[in-house]
């Protein structure tokens, strides 16, 4: 199928999602809610949010249908995000019915682990791929000035259960903000090199009120340097295991060590050239990009009886309208965009 929508002609043919700019896109990113029992300060709003009540955010069996037709398209790995996905009641059973779907490569999930330590064997018998962690700090008083929740022991808890469970990844995601946890970059190098997991190092981004400022970025270079005068670090280049040129991170291997490091460096070098990504919000909008506020919203239609085809045509208009880039970062703190917490990154 082809379609002109204005000036740029995007495409799904045998089953690859092209744009206007050429990327073609694998990759779509469902969140299943926009709650989350943390309040990470870079994530949610200061003045708090009202929560999507549960009419409008897409059931599980409107996710799994608009999920398959999304496959059908191209799509061979589906994300879950939040908020924090396990809040929603029965997300294991919703990531059991997705992993069934013919053509889907790879189920992944990113969680702030709160609710892991019940739920990592559930996730990993439905078949569960993956999973990326939030985790800022192993200073328990300040997890809490972080997340203004008193749950760190839980969450090494529900990290030390996905450890148990083998799964294929298992990815820290620590957001590096100046004056909050710079202290920490060797000591989560440190957890790289002694356990089998990717820590990676994330540039903070501008969200509606999240506390932004250009000063509390730290670029993944001065990242890198710091790391680098303690441990040796081994690029993993083209032909290396796991290498993806559409992967947001830049990966490296601690030598004699059991993990890896990594950079997304969304501020200081964006990656937008080479996007796949789409994205589902949990009240059932299309957006094809994190930082352009304009979505398709499927949900009305989808209850007013669309069809499949219908649905495929939301998708290739999505498509149709993503810029080939964000704007520079002032202009991104500036604009109307959903809290990165509806978003689910
Ligand atoms: P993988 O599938 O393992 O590559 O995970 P991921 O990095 O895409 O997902 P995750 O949810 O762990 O997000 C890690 C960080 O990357 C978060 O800060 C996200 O906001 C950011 N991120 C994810 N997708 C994009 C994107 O398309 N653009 C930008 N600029 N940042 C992104
Ligand atoms: N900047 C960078 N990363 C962020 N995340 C949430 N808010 C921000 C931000 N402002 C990360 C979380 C989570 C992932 C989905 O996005 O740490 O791991
Ligand atoms: Fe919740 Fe994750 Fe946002 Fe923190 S970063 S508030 S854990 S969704």
């Amino acid at each position: 199928m082809a379609a002109s929508h204005g000036s740029i002609a995007v495409m799904s043919i045998n089953n690859v999602l092209i744009d206007g700019f050429g990327r073609q896109h694998s990759y779509l990113r469902i969140s299943v809610t926009d709650r989350c029992n943390l309040r990470c300060f870079y994530c949610m709003p200061r003045q708090g949010l009202v929560w999507r009540d549960k009419a409008h955010l897409l059931t599980y069996e409107e996710i799994e249908r608009v999920a398959r037709i999304f496959v059908e398209m191209g799509i061979t790995k589906i994300r879950l995000t939040g908020g924090e996905p396990l809040v929603r009641k029965g997300l294991p059973n919703l990531a059991r019915r997705l992993k069934q779907i013919d053509g889907l490569q790879c189920l992944a999930m990113t969680t702030n682990a709160t609710l892991l330590a019940e739920h990592a064997a559930d996730l990993r018998a439905g078949g569960m791929d993956a999973l990326n962690i939030s985790l800022d700090t192993f200073d328990r008083a300040k997890f809490e000035r972080i997340t203004y929740q008193d749950k760190y022991d839980v969450v090494m808890d529900g990290i030390k259960a996905a450890l148990q469970e083998g799964f294929d990844t298992i990815k820290i995601n620590m957001v590096a903000i100046a004056g909050v946890n710079d202290d920490e970059i060797l000591d989560f190098a440190r957890f790289a090199l002694d356990n089998p997991v990717n820590v990676r190092f994330i540039e903070f981004m501008p969200f509606k009120d999240n506390d932004w400022d250009i000063q509390k970025v730290i670029t993944y270079q001065e990242i890198k340097e710091k790391i680098e005068k303690v441990y040796r670090l081994q690029p993993r280049v083209i032909g290396d295991a796991g290498f993806d040129t559409s992967a947001v991170a830049k990966d490296f291997a601690m030598v004699d060590g059991k993990g890896w490091v990594s950079f997304i460096s969304s501020m200081s070098d964006s990656f937008c050239s080479t996007c796949n990504r789409l994205r589902l919000t949990a009240d059932g909008s299309i957006k094809s990009c994190l930082f352009a506020p304009s979505e398709i919203n499927m949900r009305e239609r989808l209850r007013e009886g669309a069809t499949d085809d219908d649905i495929r045509d939301m998708i290739l208009y999505s498509l149709s309208r993503k810029p080939e880039a964000h704007p520079p970062a002032a202009e991104i703190a500036a604009q109307e965009n959903r809290a990165m917490i509806q978003i689910g990154g």
